[in-house]
């Protein structure tokens, strides 16, 4: 049956990838609502790309299953889902300008022709990259790439978004300035964000919702709720605190550490 939850975005039951005899992920449950800014934390290797791939309808799942918005993926009456995808590379086109890769991203989307000009300038101006319309991507910087790739994202009118670690090859200042402005974004555009990252503390910075997973095959280890208000400054010296309890609460399942592994299977 699915879900009678009318805000929900983005649900899984049971949800398994496997690749030949081998299983990447193992049986994820979750359900994300509208609007809600969720990270998902894992070891490398634990299968995080491979629920990307399947949670963004590129690939079907080996078992269990997958609603949007109520309406289930991968059955042969389903429609693609209409979603933005942040990758930790821009992947923007290098021979067409900011404005045409955006172009690019709308010309499948529902949004019609006639607001097109209207909402990249929207976006772009939320983003500080209005006067980038017509720069070529190899003249930006990367943190400029960057924004121009979660406008690419943000412009489609996406059900949700997925980030693969959008931030993670920028340098740590242009990260900080990136992740505040990803909050604000976030907040004023009603976005419902799925965001993966290596980073505890950029995790608990950004997020409502933590989805800790364990060591591949991937498995929710813990699906925590980040108790702090926002906005939230990235020094407050309770994201330090919560970071540490992550830290320290993962070390057995990431089989990290000195601590014995019992409890990953
Ligand atoms: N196409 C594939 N064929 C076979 N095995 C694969 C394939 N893609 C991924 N795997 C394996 O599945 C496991 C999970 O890979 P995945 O890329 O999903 O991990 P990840 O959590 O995204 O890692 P990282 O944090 O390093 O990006 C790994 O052991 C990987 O080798
Ligand atoms: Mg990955």
């Amino acid at each position: 049956m699915s879900s009678d939850d009318e805000n929900s975005v983005l649900k899984v039951e049971d949800l398994g990838v496997a690749y030949g005899a081998y299983e990447a992920v193992a049986g994820l449950e979750f359900n994300i609502r509208r609007g809600e800014f969720v990270a998902i934390l894992g070891p490398s290797g634990c299968g995080k790309s491979s629920m990307l791939n399947v949670i963004s309808g590129l690939r079907a799942p080996s078992r269990g299953r997958v609603f949007v918005e109520n309406k289930e993926l991968f059955t042969p009456k389903s429609k693609a889902p209409r979603l933005g995808y942040v990758f930790q590379s821009h992947r923007l086109l290098p021979w067409r300008t900011v404005r045409q890769n955006l172009e690019i991203a709308l010309a499948p989307s529902a949004v019609p022709r006639s607001e097109w000009n209207r909402k990249i300038d929207e976006i772009l101006e939320i983003l500080h990259i209005g006067q980038f319309k017509d720069s070529w991507p190899l003249r930006l910087s990367g943190g400029q790439r960057q924004r121009v790739s979660i406008a690419r994202a943000l412009v489609v009118d996406p059900s949700y978004i997925l980030m693969d670690e959008p931030l993670s090859t920028l340098d740590e200042v242009t990260a900080r300035s990136l992740r505040q402005e990803l909050t604000g974004i976030c907040q004023r555009t009603g976005a419902t964000v799925v965001f993966v990252t290596h980073s505890v503390r950029e995790a608990v910075y950004l997020a409502d919702r933590i989805i800790i997973l364990t060591r591949g095959p991937a498995r929710i280890y813990e699906d925590y709720t980040v108790p702090l208000k926002r906005p939230r400054d990235y020094d407050d010296p309770r994201i330090s605190e919560i970071e540490s309890e992550i830290v320290a609460r993962v070390q057995a399942p990431w089989g990290l550490g000195n601590t014995e592994d019992r409890d990953v299977a």
